[in-house]
């Protein structure tokens, strides 16, 4: 997508000095519980293992951390398939298409992998508006849905995008 900000915008490794920024945007997400702590228990462990088989990108403008995304074999790993997480843009640069340049690099890695599948969960999508939008435009189809998982209307939806007609 273009746009002002697009030339600005350096997509890259996320590295350990990052952490702060990154679960400052991780407090962004609307959420009842504190989701910072488990995030960077997550982060911490996938930058101290050499074998991690998925990776985890920033936006920056500049110094400033704008956007994360990440991907990983995830819960169910299977060797055809990452699962990206933690997708964040900060408020103030929402629709700039951060997310779309981020997500660029998680398709590019998982290419490179030879991955077939890049999958996510995604829950209330009446609620997450912005996140089912983006990923409907990004080739992403609901696949799969637990009701209740998480409570009363509040289901598990899995997404996938098949990345097979890419290699
Ligand atoms: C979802 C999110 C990452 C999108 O980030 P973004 O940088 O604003 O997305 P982009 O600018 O790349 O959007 C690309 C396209 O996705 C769709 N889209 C993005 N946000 C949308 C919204 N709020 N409503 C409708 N469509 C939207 C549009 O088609 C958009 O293209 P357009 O702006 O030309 O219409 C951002 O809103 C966010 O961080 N939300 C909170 C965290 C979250 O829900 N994460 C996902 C968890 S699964």
């Amino acid at each position: 997508m273009e746009n002002e900000l697009d030339r600005d915008i350096c997509i890259r490794r996320f590295i350990k000095s990052d952490m702060p920024a990154v679960l400052a945007l991780v407090a962004q997400i609307g959420s009842s519980e504190d989701l910072t702590e488990s995030a960077g228990e997550q982060f911490a462990r996938e930058l101290a293992d050499p074998n991690h088989e998925g990776d985890r990108f920033i936006a920056a403008l500049g110094d400033v951390v704008i956007g994360t995304m990440g991907c990983a074999p995830g819960a169910i790993p299977s060797k055809h398939v990452l699962w990206a997480d933690w997708l964040i843009v900060d408020s103030e640069y929402r629709r700039y298409g951060v997310a779309s340049l981020l997500y660029d690099e998680i398709e590019k890695f998982a290419l490179e992998h030879k991955k077939a599948w890049l999958c996510l969960d995604i829950g209330n999508i009446d609620r997450e508006r912005a996140a089912y939008r983006f990923h409907l435009r990004n080739g992403f189809q609901i696949v799969g849905q637990l009701p209740d998982y998480w409570g009363e209307f509040e289901h598990l939806n899995i997404m996938a995008k098949s990345l097979k007609s890419k290699d």
